[in-house]
Parts: C-alpha cells; sequence; structure tokens
C-alpha cells in the first residue's frame, strides 16, 4: 500500500485532528512523506484541515483504493488520479489489445463525455468514472443490451448498500427525486475481418457525493449522497461490478423494467426533424422502446438514435 493510502486509513479511523509527527511515527515515515501523502489526498478530492500545532483531520471525502475494489469484485482495476477520459483509457487500452474485465478508474476527468457527444461533468471530489472494457466476441445482434444491466446492477448495488430506490430514464440515466445522478455510455469495437464485435467499453458516471453543481446543471443534475455518504466509493464500485458479472440477465432486465420511470408515461421525442409523442409500452431485452402513438400504432424507438425530449 502507498504512504498516501496508509495516511488516509489513518486518518479515516481518527475522529481527532492527528499530528503529522504521529502519523510519521506510526508508519515509519518522514514528516516530509506524511505532508506531501496530505497533498496528494487533497488533489484526489479529499478535505483535509489542518491546524498549527494540532496537526490533520479528514473533513468530507474518501479514498479510491483500487486494491479493495480488486479484492471484492471480478474486475482488474487501472487507476490514475486524474485522466482526459477513462473511456479514452479504455480506448487506447483496446488498441493496444489488452485482456478484457478490466476497470479503468479515475477520480476526476478532465474532458469526460456523454452520449452524443456530449460534454459530462466530472470534478474532483465527490465523483465516480469508469469504463469496464469486455471482449464479448459475438455478432451485433447476439449482444446483451450492456446499457441495461449495468444499470440494473446499478440498481442492485445502491439498494443492497443504502436501501436507496433509483430511477432509470431509459435508456442511459440514473435518477434520483427527479434529478439524474449518473449515467452510462456503452461502446462497441467491431472487427472488420469477422464482422464480430471484439471489444465493448460499458463508461459510467456517477455523482457519489458531488455538493456544487455549474449553474447550466443545478436543476437537472444530482448526487447520490448530497448530505455526506454512509459507505464508500469503493463499496459502491466493487458492488455494482460483482452484481453486473454475477446477476441473472434477466433479473437484471426485469430491475430495469420495474424502475423505468418511463414505461407507461407519456414521452417525447426527436425524429428527424419532427417532435413526436407517444404511450411507452415495454421495452425490449435489446434495449429498444416501445410506443404507442395517438394512432394507435406501435413503433420501436433505437437507443443509438434517439433519446427522449420529455418523459
Ligand atoms: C451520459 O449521461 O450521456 C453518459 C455519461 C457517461 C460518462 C462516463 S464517466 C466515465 C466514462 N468516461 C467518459 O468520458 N464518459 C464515461
Amino acid at each position: 500500500m502507498k504512504s498516501y493510502q496508509q495516511v488516509y486509513n489513518i486518518l479515516v479511523s481518527e475522529r481527532d485532528y492527528l499530528s503529522g509527527e504521529k502519523i510519521a511515527e506510526s508508519l515509519n515515515i518522514s514528516r516530509t512523506a506524511v505532508w506531501k501523502a496530505i497533498q496528494r489526498l487533497q488533489q484526489e478530492g479529499l478535505i483535509i484541515d489542518s491546524i498549527k500545532n494540532r496537526g490533520y483531520k479528514l473533513i468530507q471525502g474518501d479514498l479510491i483504493l483500487p486494491q479493495e475494489i480488486e479484492k471484492r469484485s471480478p474486475v482488474v482495476v487501472q487507476f490514475k488520479a486524474s485522466t482526459k477520459s477513462t473511456q479514452t483509457d479504455a480506448k487506447k487500452a483496446v488498441e493496444a489489445g489488452s485482456a478484457g474485465d478490466t476497470l479503468y478508474l479515475s477520480t476526476s476527468q478532465t474532458a469526460g463525455r456523454g452520449r452524443f457527444h456530449r460534454p459530462y461533468f466530472s470534478p474532483p471530489q465527490g465523483g465516480i468514472y469508469m469504463s469496464l472494457h469486455i471482449k464479448p466476441n459475438l455478432p451485433y445482434d447476439q449482444l446483451p443490451a450492456y446499457t441495461l444491466l449495468v444499470a440494473g446492477a446499478i440498481y442492485k448495488a445502491i439498494k443492497n448498500l443504502a436501501m436507496i430506490d433509483i430511477s432509470i430514464k431509459w435508456v442511459n440515466d440514473i435518477y434520483l427525486n427527479q434529478k439524474k445522478i449518473a449515467g452510462i455510455l456503452t461502446e462497441a469495437v467491431t472487427s472488420v475481418e469477422t464482422g464480430l464485435v471484439t471489444d465493448i467499453i460499458i463508461g459510467v458516471g456517477l455523482n457519489f457525493s458531488i455538493i456544487d453543481f455549474p449553474q447550466d446543471l443545478k436543476e437537472k443534475a444530482g448526487s447520490l449522497f448530497p448530505n455526506g455518504a454512509p459507505i464508500t466509493r469503493n463499496d459502491l464500485i466493487s458492488e455494482i461490478w460483482k452484481y453486473f458479472y454475477e446477476t441473472d440477465h434477466e433479473e437484471l432486465l426485469h430491475l430495469y423494467k420495474q424502475h423505468s420511470m418511463v414505461l407507461g408515461n407519456e414521452v417525447s421525442f426527436k425524429q428527424g426533424e419532427e417532435i413526436l409523442s407517444g404511450k411507452a409500452t415495454n421495452i425490449s431485452d435489446k434495449g429498444e422502446l416501445q410506443i404507442e402513438l395517438a394512432n394507435g400504432k406501435k413503433i420501436w424507438l433505437n437507443s443509438g438514435e434517439i433519446s427522449l425530449t420529455k418523459w
């Protein structure tokens, strides 16, 4: 374990201020090393107060510990304190021919992106930014609906750890109290030679305990734990991927539909230049949304092309 991770473990188990000298002593490192560790923890989004002659105290935040996630879930973790985008990190790994079942994880992104190339707000405090690379090697039409499966796993993990019921907005948005708290972006790489989908990258951005959003997001975005978290990000990350790998697809799809905030409701969407509306009546195992239009006709919407404008 690295020094800053050890310092974190000490601070997290201490209620009062702890002097740099004491921390240095118990870890058998220098006071400069303690100071550097504190800097690193602050850089990773932790709020640590320091008072002259008293020392340091952890005020808010937790530290992502890749080894802990690896112990508690089936994924290998590639961690960076900050990155442009974990989606890009995973893509580079695909190009380099890396093994799958690897999670690219970071505490902040400088160029996070969502569906339809929209920017994704990724500040260094209280967020989770991660991209799972898997290697299905299947024809496109035999691929499971990964976005739905991951959304189902997110539901199950949050319910199990915190007893909170989130809602899912077709196809990839996770909501709590009418605000978006997470988004999923699934991208595929196909082999020109075999026509098979060789690699899939599933990106998840989750506002774990982000407090401050920019003006244009304030109305729309929220956090899972806006007032202090009873669990750590390591708990949630491990649980999401454990459920993704270990739960029957049928159960995850069932959870997705059960907690859909659009099924049974009137929705609007843009098709070409036209705004259409209808009642959302079903979601297929492939992730398409069935809409019953005013004239009674039923159509299927493909998530790759359409997103809802009203729901
Ligand atoms: C969306 O809401 O449209 C999807 C958002 C996906 C964001 C995640 S954060 C981790 C990964 N890296 C990115 O740049 N995007 C995804």
